[in-house]
């Protein structure tokens, strides 16, 4: 019975992690939003959680209204790679948003701010 504890263990811890980095979501904040934005943590909490939320419900059409000044990011917004990838990108966003309770810091991987 003990020695099947600890792959449990490992299972879950490795599962609450990928639920906060959603390393996709982390990938394509880094390709799309980072030149502009920031660093990952710093973007994502740029906003509460209610409030990605509420930009991902209304879409293509709100994320292009607060780049309306931005020809580039409007162009990057059409393209293939944010529409196949916006969900892993809003999963990352909100659960590392500034209300989220996220700690920042370094994971070997990705570090805070
Ligand atoms: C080419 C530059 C550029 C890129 C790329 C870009 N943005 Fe923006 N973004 C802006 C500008 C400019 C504004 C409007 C001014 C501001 O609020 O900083 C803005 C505003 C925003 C806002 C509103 C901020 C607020 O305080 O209301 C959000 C949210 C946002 N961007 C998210 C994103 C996300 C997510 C991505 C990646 C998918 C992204 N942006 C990619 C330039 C960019």
């Amino acid at each position: 019975m003990k020695k099947h504890l600890t792959p449990l263990l490992l299972l879950l811890a490795f599962t609450s992690a990928h639920a906060v980095y959603n390393e996709q979501g982390i990938k394509t904040y880094q390709k799309l939003c980072k030149e502009c934005h920031g660093s990952e943590f710093r973007g994502a909490g740029m906003l509460t959680m209610d409030e990605w939320d509420e930009i991902y419900d209304k879409g293509d059409a709100e994320m292009a209204a607060l780049h309306k000044d931005s020809p580039k990011a409007l162009e990057m917004l059409k393209e293939g790679y944010y529409q196949s990838r916006k969900e892993d990108l809003f999963d990352f966003l909100t659960n590392n948003a500034k209300d989220a309770g996220a700690v920042p810091g370094c994971d070997g991987n990705y570090c805070g701010y």
